[in-house]
């Protein structure tokens, strides 16, 4: 019997609730459509859902400024329509996680509608408030990072956009309040939560100016032009030095604490990731998060082995490092923040092998993985063309700013801002050939456009159909994982360090150990493994490959066809 908790050898599965399903046909997706799709999650063999929040919220920010923490949005449908989806999902053995927004709340929810409305009501601090903007320090969505009230005459400050109030976390009001909020979820049996942007929720004390000459949007058009390496590293010295003092400060660490104390209270191991890279925010391993995001394997332009190995390194011995227990690893290569994994990593000529190569890096490397919905059918990012269809509102500001501001023309404005705006990899989900993608009845307007490759194989029916369809190949790759202890459990052994055009490890558990051989290049391999310690010897019976091999053990010489994926059990002679 394995000892890692069920967070830790599980599959987590992001769901983006106004782009899944749509159960009652208006365009947007919502409980009754996710219901209803559960069979093909449980079919697609993850263990655990993030689902992004649900809550009431006006969308500013697609649902991330939330004005009611303990309801569900009327376009999603009715709490008891979320108990049945929880319900029917713990039925299947899939868990549920809950997207927690700590840092802000929307400027309509009642505790911000209460606090700006005076200088002396009970929730007057609730808010970070400060009579003249006492520094120049700037939104990360639009511009200034304090908005003016007439009210009081006075002025809010705000990390994300100014419809995203940062909440006071000073205050001990604030805190019960929010862990209220938590609670409320914990009792109906959520398994825990993601926490979002939690780096935010404490600025500098000494609100330290920043020192980038350059507003918001004249950095976002610098970055945007930026070419030589010059420039390059100037944009990201820009962008770190612009938001420095607005994230990161040590006050997380004890609110961290705080609601890890209130989710062991729960029974049945409920769990935290948080959006951060930050192993810090670990803890000692056992008193803070559970799980932070390795980012760091996705910021990059291209994946490659080297970069995998320097990471993995990096990680795991930091993660080993925590001081009561180890930390536990948890990957992932895109989500709804970030240019899906299809287009991003792909390179002209081979974007369906590497669509492949990558999912299988994600779910053999050691550690905890999430998907995020639709890289299983290879979504790509879809460019609008049209400003009118600019749901992010980050996008929208963009396009304003540099039309308006700086005169850039409305086409490359355009161009841009499809870039840059997440609508692009939020697309509603293609689940048939048939118009509008299976997503939503043909006649009606979708609240995002759907991709039109839905109608080339870009979608879950056909694929199902099909044995050789990315789909399929996800599905194995998980059945394979889920049978195997070493892939599951085992420790990470790099081997052929040096190799620039392949990436091989062995996962070393107890009772199994397992060779993953991942070939990032064109070309045909003859590799050979007689002479490492883990694998020569021993005789390969192979799990898994993507070039379908019928042969089922092999020797420790092995030829690799360009892009595979080789997976072998190491079968020690007797
Ligand atoms: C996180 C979310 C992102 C959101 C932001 C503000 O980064 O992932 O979608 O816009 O926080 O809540």
């Amino acid at each position: 019997m394995s000892n890692l908790k069920w967070w830790q050898s599980a599959v987590f599965y992001q769901i983006y609730p106004r782009s899944f399903a749509d159960g009652n046909g208006d365009g947007i997706g919502d409980f009754k459509g996710i219901t209803e799709k559960l069979n093909y999650i449980a079919a697609l063999g993850v263990d655990a859902l993030w689902l992004s929040p649900h809550f009431p919220s006006p969308n500013w920010d697609c649902g991330y400024d939330i004005s009611d923490y303990c309801n569900v949005a009327p376009e999603y449908g009715s709490m008891e329509d979320f108990k049945v989806f929880l319900d029917e999902s713990h039925k299947r053995n899939i868990r549920v996680i809950l997207d927690l927004v700590l840092n802000h709340t929307s400027d309509e929810h009642s505790w911000f509608v209460e606090s700006r409305s005076s200088r002396d009501n009970p929730k007057a601090d609730w808010y970070v408030w400060a009579d003249t903007p006492p520094n120049n320090w700037q939104s990360c969505f639009d511009g200034e990072a304090w908005t003016y009230v007439p009210e009081r005459d006075q002025y809010y400050y705000h990390y994300f956009m100014k419809q995203q109030p940062d909440l006071n976390w000073h205050n001990p009001e604030v805190k019960k309040a929010m862990w209220d909020a938590a609670r409320f979820w914990l009792d109906l049996g959520v398994d825990g939560f993601r926490l979002d942007a939690l780096g935010t929720i404490f600025e500098d004390p000494n609100l330290t100016p920043h020192t980038v000459p350059m507003t918001l949007a004249e950095l976002r058009r610098f970055s945007d032009l930026a070419k030589t390496p010059e420039e390059l590293e100037l944009k990201d010295k820009y962008w770190n030095d612009m938001f420095k003092n607005q994230w990161g400060q040590l006050g997380v660490h004890d609110l961290m604490k705080e609601l890890r104390a209130i989710l062991d209270e729960y029974e049945g191991d409920r769990m935290l990731v948080g959006e951060d890279d930050n192993i810090d925010y670990m803890g000692n391993g056992n008193d803070e998060l559970h799980l932070v995001f390795n980012f760091p394997l996705m910021r990059t332009e291209t994946i490659t082995p080297d970069h995998v190995r320097e990471n993995q390194t990096e990680r795991l011995k930091q993660l080993d490092a925590l001081s009561a227990k180890k930390g536990w690893p948890c990957n992932t290569l895109g989500n709804h923040d970030c240019s899906r994994i299809y287009t991003r990593y792909g390179n002209k000529l081979h974007h369906a092998e590497l669509a492949r190569l990558h999912a299988a890096l994600v779910l053999t490397m050691k550690g905890t993985a999430f998907l995020y919905n639709g890289e299983e059918i290879g979504m790509t990012d879809h460019m609008l063309t049209d400003i009118s269809q600019v749901k992010d509102t980050m996008g929208s500001w963009y396009y304003h700013a540099i039309v308006t501001d700086m005169g850039v023309h409305p086409d490359e404005a355009m161009a841009r801002t499809a870039e840059m705006t997440r609508d692009k990899n939020r697309t509603p989900m293609q689940w048939t050939s048939h118009p509008n993608a299976g997503f939503s009845p043909m006649e009606v307007s979708t609240w995002l456009p759907v991709n039109p490759n839905y109608k080339n194989g870009i979608n879950v029916r056909d694929q199902e159909q099909n044995p050789s369809s990315l789909l399929h190949y996800y599905k194995h790759l998980l059945r394979v994982r889920k049978s195997s202890s070493a892939l599951k459990e085992g420790e990470y052994i790099p081997l052929h360090t040096e190799q620039k055009d392949y990436f091989a490890f062995v996962r070393q558990a107890d009772k199994q150990s397992v060779l993953v051989i991942l070939n990032f290049s064109n070309n045909h391999l003859e590799l050979n493994f007689s002479t490492t310690k883990e694998v020569g010897g021993s005789n390969l019976k192979i799990l898994f490959s993507s070039a379908e091999r019928r042969i089922e053990e092999i020797s420790s010489t092995l030829k690799l066809n360009p892009f595979e994926v080789f997976i072998a059990e190491v079968v020690h002679s007797k």
